[in-house]
Formats: structure tokens, sequence, C-alpha cells
């Protein structure tokens, strides 16, 4: 049987460019290095409708892939070599939960603008385009949140609850202005404990989500470098809890992280706080030149199920396969979502 990566780059020369392979930042090496397009989740989403390509192969994870599918041309088919690739952030909000706490806060006729992480699921992106809203992701963050602001009575920003402080932070967003909601809106229970009584003061509603790979960053982990290498610059995903990006030197997307590293000096030492792959790909390319570290070891588990056996799988099979879709009646008002960000950010 011929090896998955000879099989891979055959397809890829007699496709040419009816195909596109695109990879974010967290894949691996060996998926990276077979990939036409890298970036970070903004990057991606707006690379889609100027592919040529007839077939986009999304390595990433499926909101990703989901994204694309909502965005892309008529003519294009977008395809995720494995379908239970999730987010377990994406997870923690479901459309129907999203759209009752909305009406619940609206009740007392304010307007609350939502405001969605891409890290979404295409249903979510859809309740948010119908009630207004828009989505952002981890390099727009604050543009888009200074934008929902502006459009009505107030903000519910989901689901991450790390990026939504961390950009009301540095929008100056008052503390006491803010409202965490209670769990029970991710995990399902029928008992939903929130009323608008609990909003009506506040300007900046969040969703209880988090990324469980940026949790297990410490800020002890950070304090203890900081002792012990006082010169290392030290940057974080903004994924991570608030203490972290505040003790941290910087904080922003993964490409905010690749460009960190990038122009930081010759004999820096830099820790990253962000998916492993990313990190050790980073310590590769400037070996001898830079040390790059990661802040811990930590893996995202659905970034790794892409694999290039399972590449080559997909791609041996792309004219039969069924290809990631979004039903008209969620692609329609998620599409207004992801273009109201597109056009703010243009
Ligand atoms: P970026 O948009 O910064 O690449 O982040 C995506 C993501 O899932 C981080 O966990
Ligand atoms: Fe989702 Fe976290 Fe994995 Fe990013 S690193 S895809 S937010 S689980």
């Amino acid at each position: 049987m011929e090896n998955p990566k000879d099989t891979i780059n055959t397809i890829r020369e007699t496709m040419g460019e009816s195909l596109s392979i695109l990879g974010h930042h967290y894949q691996s090496d060996d998926v990276i290095a077979l990939t036409d397009v890298r970036g970070d989740s903004l990057e991606l989403a707006r690379k889609i409708q100027s592919l040529k390509a007839k077939h986009i192969v999304f390595c990433g994870v499926f909101f990703m892939a989901e994204s694309a599918a909502v965005l892309c041309r008529p003519d294009q088919k977008i395809h995720i070599p494995d379908l239970s690739a999730t987010c377990p952030m994406a997870d923690m909000a479901e459309a129907n939960r999203v759209r009752l706490v909305l009406e619940i806060l609206q009740k007392n006729g304010r307007k609350i603008t939502p405001l969605t992480y891409v890290n979404s699921s295409a249903a979510v992106k859809a309740v948010v385009g119908e009630y207004g809203g828009s989505v952002c992701t981890s390099a727009n963050a604050q543009t888009m949140l200074a934008w929902a602001m502006k459009q009505g009575d107030g903000v519910l920003f989901l689901p991450d609850k790390h990026l939504a402080n961390n950009s009301a932070n540095a929008l100056g967003i008052p503390e006491d202005q803010r409202l965490l909601l209670p769990t029970d809106v991710i995990d399902g229970d029928p008992n939903l404990h929130v009323t608008p009584a609990m909003t009506e003061d506040k300007q900046f509603i969040i969703w209880p989500g988090y990324c469980p790979i940026h949790e297990e960053f410490s800020l002890d982990t950070i304090k203890t470098i900081r002792a012990a290498e006082p010169n290392a610059h030290i940057v974080v995903h903004p994924e991570c809890a608030p203490a972290l990006v505040e003790a941290a030197d910087g904080n922003g997307s993964t490409t905010y992280l690749i460009k960190y590293a990038e122009t930081a000096p010759k004999g820096a030492t830099i820790y990253i706080g962000t998916e492993e792959n990313l990190v050790n790909r980073l310590a590769d390319q400037y070996k001898g030149e830079k040390t790059i570290k990661p802040l811990i070891a930590s893996q995202c588990d659905d970034m790794a199920k892409i694999t290039v056996p399972k590449l080559a799988h997909t791609l041996v099979n792309l004219e039969t396969a069924t290809p990631v879709t979004v039903s008209d009646a969620v692609k329609e008002p998620a599409k207004l979502a992801l273009e109201r960000m597109l056009e703010v950010c243009s």
C-alpha cells in the first residue's frame, strides 16, 4: 500500500488549483507540511471565498469547517478528515439554550446584542445573526466587543468567559457592569436560573464556557518562571484566565503568538501559553537563535484527531464523500453574523 503522504501529494499534484488544504496552527507538523494555507480562525475564514478550489479540505475542528461551509461559494465543497473533531468549548453553547437566554434577557425591553466567539456551532451563529449580533475571533474580540456595545443596551458574549473578561478588561468595562451567567445555561438543567432582573443593571453578560486546554494553565507557573528567569518573555492566548493574561507580557491569537516569536530579539527565551503543537513547531523553527518553550505541555485532543492517514482517506474519496453542509435556515442568519464581523474588521 502507498504511503499516505505520497497518496496526498499525488492527489494534490493531479487536482492542482481545484483542491485547497487548509490547516489551523494547532495541527501537527505532519499535517501542516501537507497544507496549502495555514492560519488562525480569522485568517482561514477570510480566505474561503477567494480560493479558486472547488474542494476545500479543512484540517482543524468542526466549527471551523462549518464556518467555511457557511461562507463558501455555491460551487465549493468543504470536507473535514474527521467529523468527530469538535471543540469542547463550542459544545458548551447549544443554540436553543442561547435563544432562550436571549429571550429572557430581553423580556424587560432591553436590547441585548449577542456576540459569539467563532468557536461555536453554525446554529449558535444563526441565533446570534437573527438577534442582530455578530461573531468574533481571538484576533478581533476587542474590536467586535466595542462594536457590539454600541448596538443596544448590553452585550451577551458567548461561549468563552475568559475571552469575554479579557476583552472587557482591555476596553475598560467596569467589573460591576458584568454578570457571569450560572453554569446551568451550559448543562441543560431545565430550571434555567436566569432572570431579566439579574441583568437589568448589567451591560456585559457572560456565558460561562471555557477551553479545557487553556484552563490548565496556572498563574503559579508564571510566578515560578518570573522568579527563576526574570528576563524570559511570557505570552499567552486570550482563552487563558484574566489573571494569566495580566501577568503575561502579551496576549493574542495564534498568529499574534507566532509574530511575537518571530520579532523577539535573538537570544530571547519565550514561554508561550497555548496548544503545544504550535509552540513546539516554533521551538524547532527558532532553535539555536531563540529558546521557545510551552508554558505547560497541553495538547488539544480534538485538533489531534486530524492525521495524515485520515487526510489521505478524505482525498481519495473526495468525489463521493458527503461534504460538510449547513441547512439554508441556519446558513443565511449565520452568514449574516459572520459577514458583519468581516465587514467591521475589513
Ligand atoms: P485562533 O483563532 O487564535 O487561532 O484560536 C483558535 C482556537 O481554537 C484557540 O484555542
Ligand atoms: Fe477548542 Fe480549546 Fe481545542 Fe481551541 S484548543 S479547538 S478552544 S478545545
